[in-house]
């Protein structure tokens, strides 16, 4: 069995992946106590000691607003100790599967879907830290996986706390009875999560290389906004009232990043619609109407 040496175990992506997968592999669950990613070298000295055949590094602070607030500690968290696991994953000749995302394409002119040949362009601090790595990776590592998620979605469940999605956003509007805003010009991948948990096995199988991940979405997010209200069987007044068109955000420029995960799915890994995968994740928890 292999061993895999997982970063930010507590997170939603990693605790989600660890509990469906506990069997299959022997995890080593690597967490903030183990080493902050404010400390590049207490990273390097904690994973260079520890013995895996693969890492899988999904610890960051993916949070847009926080990056730009402290650029020089998202730098640190986020690169610096990026570059610390990649170094010791090249020592150890241990293959190293990285979370990257669709906000390394938010400065791209260009529609999508967008496939993995598109060049990288970034206007945030966070998106721009996800580029410093992967161009790392690429010049350091023959044996990676980069995978470039979509906004990922789903509910808490014993032992896994998911992060803000577009479910939780609605269900927030709606359940608390706050007016919320939601962008118009905007188009993005939303993909359930337990897509990603169920076919991780097979990711872990795939020739070293870069992978977008997620369901393909025609929607903008207030459109998908509005989709997931409906299927929580709001009426339609309370959606007037309580999911509500930002139409000043991205005015400037619409922002599509949406990803193509044809490369995925030629290896038999698919994603499905953004709404089959409401649709499935509502029946999962028993919210759909
Ligand atoms: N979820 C999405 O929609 C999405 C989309 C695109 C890309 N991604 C990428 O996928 C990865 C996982 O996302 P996620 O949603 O699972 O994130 P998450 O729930 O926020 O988990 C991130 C983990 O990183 C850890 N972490 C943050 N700062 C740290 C620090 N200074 N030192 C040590 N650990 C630290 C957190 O530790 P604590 O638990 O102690 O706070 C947490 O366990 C991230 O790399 C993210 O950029 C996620």
């Amino acid at each position: 069995m292999k061993t895999i040496l997982v970063t930010g175990a507590n997170g939603y992506l990693a605790s989600y992946i660890v509990k469906e997968n506990k069997d299959k592999f022997h995890w080593i669950k690597m967490t903030r106590q183990d080493a902050d990613l404010s400390d590049p070298q207490a990273v390097y000295d904690y994973v260079s000691k520890q013995d895996f055949d693969l890492c899988f590094h999904t610890a960051a602070n993916a949070t847009t607003a926080l990056c730009e607030e402290n650029s020089s500690l998202a730098h640190k968290i986020n690169v610096e100790s990026t570059m610390k696991i990649v170094d010791a994953c090249k020592e150890k000749g241990a293959r190293l599967i990285f979370c990257s995302t669709e906000q390394i394409f938010n400065g791209v002119e260009a529609s999508g879907p967008i496939d993995e040949e598109q060049t990288p362009c970034s206007v945030t601090v966070y998106g721009q830290n996800k580029i410093e790595c992967e161009e790392y990776i690429h010049e350091h590592l023959e044996d990676a996986i980069i995978l470039r998620y979509t906004w990922m979605m789903g509910l808490s469940f014993e032992g896994v706390k998911a992060s803000p999605s577009i479910v939780k956003n609605v269900m927030n509007a709606l359940l608390y009875q706050e007016p919320t805003l939601f962008t118009c010009n905007e188009k993005r991948g939303m993909t359930y999560a337990k897509h990603l948990a169920k076919q991780f096995e097979a990711i872990t199988r795939l020739e070293p290389g870069v992978y977008h991940v997620g369901a393909q979405n025609d929607k903008t997010t207030y459109e998908s906004a509005c989709y997931v209200a409906q299927k929580l069987g709001a009426s339609q007044k309370a959606i007037e009232q309580y999911i509500l068109p930002n139409t000043k955000r991205y005015a400037d420029r619409f922002r599509d990043y949406r990803l193509n995960a044809d490369k995925l799915a030629s290896q038999g890994i698919t994603f499905g619609t953004f709404e089959s995968n409401v649709d499935e994740l509502l029946t999962d928890f028993g919210w759909k109407k």
